[in-house]
């Protein structure tokens, strides 16, 4: 005990424990300013684009792909599916693709570079939920009419295998088609297209 009726080794534990704290803190603040000044390659890699190898990829199927942070779907379409899409196009928001939510390259039937392919970011253009990819041909709890698409469970929003939206739903715009290429017959680059137009 000192003469100030301190406990000298309580004010010892308490110095060192606000020391700990204050050294803990000065972290945090340093933290920022070199994150700020040195992009790491994790931030770098982020905004990287992503080669997808597609030669796996079966007629009817779809594959994913992370693409800064976001789901990026690749989808081979059947013959029948592409032919489908023109049947459709009545009941489509934006079936001629008008609203900018693809390359220029893009703005064509399929939305895509080849037929074959559609490559679109998995996200609703409502509220961004991740829609469910339904390519069966008139499921029971789609109808009749339904021609294979996505269908989002959150609101109900529909889209075609292009990526359009159908008119009244909740959804404004088509699906966002990201920049990409062919870099051979079997890989994809996403997020990348060389300048093309
Ligand atoms: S988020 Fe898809 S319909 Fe609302």
């Amino acid at each position: 005990m000192s003469a100030d009726g301190v406990d000298l080794k309580k004010r010892r534990m308490l110095t060192a424990a606000t020391s700990v704290v204050g050294a803990v803190g000065a972290g945090y603040v340093v933290y920022p300013f070199l994150a700020s000044w040195a992009p790491s390659e994790k931030a770098k890699a982020a905004g990287a684009p992503v080669e997808a190898d597609i030669s796996k990829l079966e007629p009817g199927q779809l594959m994913r792909v992370k693409w800064r942070g976001k789901p990026v779907w690749v989808v081979r379409r059947t013959e029948r599916n592409i032919a489908d899409l023109a049947k459709l196009e009545p009941r489509l928001a934006d079936p001629a693709s008008d609203m900018p939510q693809q390359p220029e390259y893009c703005k064509n039937p399929t939305r895509s570079r080849k037929p074959e392919y559609l490559v679109a970011v998995g996200i609703c253009t409502h509220l961004g939920c991740s829609p469910t990819f339904r390519p069966d041909l008139a499921p029971a709890d789609l109808g009749p009419e339904w021609l294979g698409g996505f269908f989002c469970p959150c609101h109900g929003s529909r889209f075609d295998l292009a990526g359009r939206v159908y008119s009244g739903v909740p959804a404004p715009t088509n699906l966002v088609i990201p920049p990409y290429q062919f870099l051979s017959d079997t890989r994809i680059l996403v997020g990348e297209d060389g300048g093309a137009s």
